[in-house]
């Protein structure tokens, strides 16, 4: 058998061993309010009950048709959920609560200069500025029904309303994060087709107003090299009527939204009525390959799954005032920020900059100011608060009854200092597992009829119904403690559709492993592979042990090693590169980075810059590695692959293993030697049950 490529390990065997924590109970007044109090929930929603359950999903929105067919698996494993059914998102979102909520803010927003005011959009603004922006896109970009429309925004009101707009014509948008790169950005213009890109001039950082429009040129000039044309790209201004970017708008391509909204005032555009099964938006994600893949979500199947979901989880009222500290440039922002919450007439927060600027107390001074009573954020960021000011909580007078984490494992000591101090002993955490692929929750407790136990996901969704398989396909008995590959037994309606343009990519990387028959038309046969490693506890929880592919959750945001090591590798030095999770204490797992040189160069802190550099312009300043190991040879195995397995031990001060069936042991001492020091070997043993996670794989 020829040796794993796979990082396979790290990020399962870095994953420390927690002990089972204490059940903590929702309070009475918690449950007194919820949303969801039927014991007999997971029942109803049992797999016997499979699909009809999500029936109640579907009731939740507006239809102009109604749907005939639950579920239909005939393009296996492709679902298509509600078929029959017509609707629109925008609609659902936006027009059907102007009756009851009119005046009631749909979005607060906050920009981060705390000199700037607060601006509260209530439904019917929301609604004139959806249908203006739309008549912009409609009558002035041409995009119509099924067109890609490509958004690289900041964290401003104007990136929902694009959204929206778009979704209000039927057009597919793909949001790409703000903080990517304008290189990024154009290959997702570029494998998503889209002729029209919507960016802004500038947006506020740590006090700075960068500048964001000279990544639209970046981008532009990037998909035009992979053979797509931009026709228009609209800018937003930050302050409209001023521009603040140093890059000149070019003639023909480059217009002003707010120059053009000005002929499309009083402007309303009637909702497109589409299927179910449409497509409602493109997000990009990584992979085990260099290439990001566009996962493409519904309409009908994704905004059921997301309105069930914040109601029953997130708990969310329209009288609740709910803040995501996300980028609404993450699949989390898309449901939890925008799809979710504005579905359910829930007044969204926004905040544009960074959660500790100017000072620790700036996220509890927000909260207090406009009394949010749901919060939801990452481990990471919860690190970092409790770092900044472990005490500044209690100096504000805020009071949350529900706080969310998402997006990488919490250690329990985090956990405990986010229920105390944040949630100040009032608030129920729920600890939600799920993917962008997934379009919303997998796991988590439901907030008032499960207890809560720190450094686990909980138990799964209603009708999500999950299985751990070991490498050669059985069960690992439920509730075993032990653990393998996580994936679900049945489809539900937020999973995405395929990916964008590259359905062989989507069948063989969610279903190549563990499919039971690939003519099968049953979606018992399609068991889907989440790329997580996990175990599950006598009690039924789950708890989520990290990927066992070739993927980096940095700061709870996905990397793909490969996108990493070709951005180094177009460094012209550069000959070999490898790039492996380290452990950091407030972004969770940072990508440290390997590389050897080509002949007739020398190491030094030049090219380690430049590595740093390629990979800063190429993806983004998010990817940005921890350390730089200029090494002199990579350690490999006699088939001449690198063993990203032996680095990351090394990166980690893990135990490095056997070595000895490698073709150039004594690399490996040397290469040890140049990152840990001469030193003695700090060893931490991996824990029994992930040997599943070592060479076999
Ligand atoms: C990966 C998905 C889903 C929104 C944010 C990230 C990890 C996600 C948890 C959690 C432990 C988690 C998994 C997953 N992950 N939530 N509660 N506990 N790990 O979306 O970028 O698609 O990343 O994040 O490894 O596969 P994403």
């Amino acid at each position: 058998m020829s040796e794993p490529e796979v990082v396979a390990t790290s990020e399962a065997q870095i994953a420390v061993h927690w002990k089972e924590e204490a059940y903590i109970q929702p309070s009475a007044q918690f449950i007194a309010q919820a949303n969801m109090t039927d014991p007999y929930v997971h029942d109803r929603f049992g797999l016997d009950r499979f699909p009809e359950c999500f029936k109640e999903y579907a009731d939740l929105l507006d239809w102009y048709a109604y749907w005939h067919t639950l579920l239909d698996t005939s393009d296996a494993p492709c679902w298509k959920w509600f078929v029959g059914g017509k609707l629109n998102v925008s609609y659902n979102c936006v027009d059907r609560h102007l009756t009851k909520y009119r005046n009631k803010a749909a979005i607060l927003y906050v920009p981060e200069p705390e000199d700037e005011a607060h601006v509260a959009i209530t439904y019917q603004e929301l609604y004139v500025r959806v249908n203006e922006f739309a008549a912009v896109l409609r009558d002035f970009a041409g995009v119509k029904a099924g067109d890609r429309v490509t958004i690289h925004m900041p964290m401003v009101p104007e990136l929902p309303v694009a959204m929206l707009a778009c979704a209000r014509l039927g057009a597919i948008h793909s949001v790409v994060f703000g903080g990517f790169s304008g290189k990024s950005c154009g290959e997702r213009i570029a494998d998503s087709g889209s002729r029209v890109l919507i960016t802004m001039d500038s947006y506020y950082r740590s006090g700075t107003l960068l500048d964001h429009k000279e990544k639209a040129d970046e981008a532009v000039k990037t998909a035009a090299e992979e053979g797509q044309d931009v026709d228009k790209v609209l800018v937003w201004r930050r302050y409209p009527g001023q521009y603040h970017s140093a890059t000149p708008m070019q003639d023909g391509r480059d217009y002003f939204v707010d120059n053009e909204l000005k002929t499309h005032v009083g402007s309303r555009i009637e909702p497109v009525a589409l299927a179910a099964e449409d497509p409602l938006f493109l997000m990009y994600t990584s992979g085990t390959t260099g290439r990001p893949k566009g996962c493409q979500h519904s309409t009908g199947g994704y905004l059921s799954y997301v309105a069930g979901t914040s109601k029953y989880v997130q708990d969310i009222h329209p009288e609740d005032v709910y803040w995501c500290m996300a980028d609404i440039g993450w699949i989390t922002g898309h449901s939890y920020i925008v799809y979710g919450p504005l579905s359910l007439a829930a007044t969204t927060v926004m905040y544009e900059g960074v959660p500790t600027y100017p000072d620790a107390g700036r996220a509890w001074r927000i909260a207090e100011q406009l009394a949010v009573n749901i919060f939801h954020t990452a481990p990471t960021t919860i690190r970092m608060l409790r770092k900044a000011g472990p005490d500044e909580p209690q100096k504000y007078n805020y009071h949350f009854k529900h706080m969310t984490t998402v997006g990488e494992p919490i250690e329990p000591e985090v956990w405990q200092w986010y229920y105390d101090v944040v949630g100040k002993g009032e608030a129920v955490i729920c600890d939600t597992w799920w993917q962008t692929e997934t379009g919303g929750f997998l796991c988590s407790t439901l907030p008032a009829l499960q207890a809560m136990k720190a450094g686990s996901a909980g138990p799964s969704m209603p009708g999500i119904h999950p299985v751990i398989y070991d490498e050669n396909g059985d069960e690992v008995p439920a509730g075993s403690g032990k653990a393998g590959n996580i994936c679900i037994r049945n489809p539900w309606p937020g999973g995405f559709q395929t990916i964008w343009g590259d359905r062989e990519r989507y069948v063989s990387t969610y279903y190549g492993k563990y499919c039971r028959n690939p003519e099968s038309k049953e979606w018992r046969d399609w068991p889907y592979f989440t790329g997580d490693g996990a175990m599950q506890a006598a009690d039924g929880y789950y708890r989520i042990l990290g990927r066992v592919d070739d993927v980096i959750n940095v700061a709870g945001h996905r990397l793909g090693t490969k996108e990493l090591e070709s951005a180094g590798l177009t460094v012209e030095e550069i000959a070999e590169a490898a790039v492996v999770p380290v452990a950091d204490d407030i972004r969770g797992r940072v990508p440290d980075m390997y590389v050897s040189l080509k002949p007739g160069f020398d190491a030094g802190p030049v090219i380690e810059a430049k590595v740093i550099e390629a990979i800063e312009t190429i993806i983004g300043k998010i990817a940005r590695p921890k350390h730089v190991y200029i090494v002199p040879d990579m350690p490999k195995t006699r088939s001449g692959k690198i063993m990203r397995r032996v680095l990351a031990a090394i990166s980690n001060t893990m135990d490095i293993g056997d070595v000895t069936t490698l073709a150039n042991p004594e690399v490996v001492e040397s290469v040890r030697q140049m990152v840990q020091g001469e030193g003695m070997v700090v060893t931490q043993e991996g824990p029994e049950d992930l040997k599943l996670f070592g060479e076999e794989r």
